[in-house]
């Protein structure tokens, strides 16, 4: 599948987020873009450190900040990195996103512009719940 206009705006935001990624040991650079349902977009890159485990994956970093700027209410999220394939988010960053965005869908890309498109509850298989 292709980019459509409907998704190159997320593609854009995700890439200039990308650009600022800060993958200092992995050099695997990755830019995150997450819509609101108003339509609003925010967005986050990860950031190494050198205690490797406290690095932070560019999707928590687009999570946290929209939930910091007050939004509750989130439609997609569009992951960006230069892999063959299309990444997949890690299993903290589907737990948070299911958290928060149980109806979340999820459109992975990389810089050939290749689209994979799935949801958060297809991503995260039975997934813990204070409410279960
Ligand atoms: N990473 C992300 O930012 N998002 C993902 O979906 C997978 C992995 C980051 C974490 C680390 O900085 C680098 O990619 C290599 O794992």
């Amino acid at each position: 599948m292709s980019l459509s206009d409907l998704h190159s705006e997320l593609y854009e935001t995700a890439h200039n987020a990308r650009e600022n990624a800060s993958a200092i040991y992995s050099n695997f650079k990755v830019g995150a873009a997450l819509r609101t349902k108003s339509g609003k977009i925010y967005f986050g890159s990860n950031i190494e450190s050198s205690s490797f485990g406290l690095s932070i994956c560019a999707e928590r970093v687009a999570l946290f900040t929209a939930l910091s700027n007050g939004e509750r209410e989130f439609d997609t999220i569009f992951i960006l990195s230069n892999s063959e394939i299309p990444a997949s988010p890690c299993g903290a960053c589907r737990q948070l996103l299911y958290d928060y965005a149980p109806e979340l869908n999820v459109i992975m890309s990389n810089l050939k512009k290749e689209i994979v498109i799935d949801n958060i509850k297809n991503l995260l298989k039975n997934p813990f719940s204070l409410s279960s």
